[in-house]
């Protein structure tokens, strides 16, 4: 794929209905999902539980695009070859996760998948100057990771717009994940951000069986991010 700052609207499976992974992976795509986003929680680094690499596997085969998989675990290193044989196209791993950010980084690359680097709203983006050659993507958290449904942090903008200049012309994304509506979309893409994660905005409304919401919510979060 072909590097560019188009805007990509990833719905977030954590708001899917979790009984019906492969249906929902397929109704958003067919809804205009460009990538799908996949929370991967352990209890420990987030007070939360979802599921792990087995669940990804299984909706690998539903998801005809680009499988974003966020993992907020810790330890992270001895998860990584699992989540790339699941069939991840980009692994993002949080700089808090651990001491080794960097070793982390190397083994996604190594892989032969993309690479992302979360970070906490609590976390500057000093570090993430030293970490910029290992990376495909910086995923700016605008919640405190672990739930869905809170409301945006509006101080991360800041940190969005000096990551941007930070990044320069590297080919390197900027997703956002937590609280993207259609009232902040444009807020973080005038910023710099270039992949909007959503899971309460695109889900709300419909279901497997009703799935047209799905479309009319990504199509207005769409609308709102082209400035
Ligand atoms: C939060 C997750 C997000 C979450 C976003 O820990 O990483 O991806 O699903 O949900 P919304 O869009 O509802 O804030
Ligand atoms: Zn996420």
């Amino acid at each position: 794929m072909t590097f560019s700052r188009q805007i990509k609207i990833a719905p977030s499976i954590l708001a899917a209905d979790f009984a019906n992974f492969g249906a929902e992976c397929r109704a958003i795509e067919a809804e205009g999902a460009d990538w799908v986003h996949v929370d991967v929680m352990d209890g420990h680094f987030v007070p939360n539980i979802t599921f792990g690499p087995a669940t990804c596997a299984a909706i690998r085969p539903h998801i005809t695009g680009f499988m974003d998989v966020h993992l907020m675990i810790a330890p992270v290193d001895a998860y990584i070859e699992a989540f790339a044989e699941a069939g991840a196209d980009l692994i993002s791993a949080h700089l808090e996760a651990g001491p080794h950010i960097h070793r982390t980084l190397q083994a996604i690359r190594a892989t032969g998948k993309k690479a992302g680097l979360a970070i906490n709203p609590g976390t500057g983006i000093d570090s993430v100057a030293h970490l910029l050659d290992l990376v495909d993507m910086v995923c700016v958290m605008t919640v405190n990771p672990g739930f869905g449904g809170q409301k945006f942090i509006h101080s991360q903008l800041d940190k969005v717009r000096s990551l941007r200049k930070m990044i320069g012309d590297r080919p390197i994304h900027i997703e956002i994940d937590g609280g993207v509506t259609v009232e902040t979309a444009p807020l973080v893409v005038a910023a710099g951000a270039d992949v909007l994660v959503a899971g309460s905005a695109v889900f709300k409304g419909g279901s497997v069986a009703n799935p047209a919401p799905y479309g009319v919510n990504i199509a207005a979060i769409r609308a709102a991010a082209t400035l």
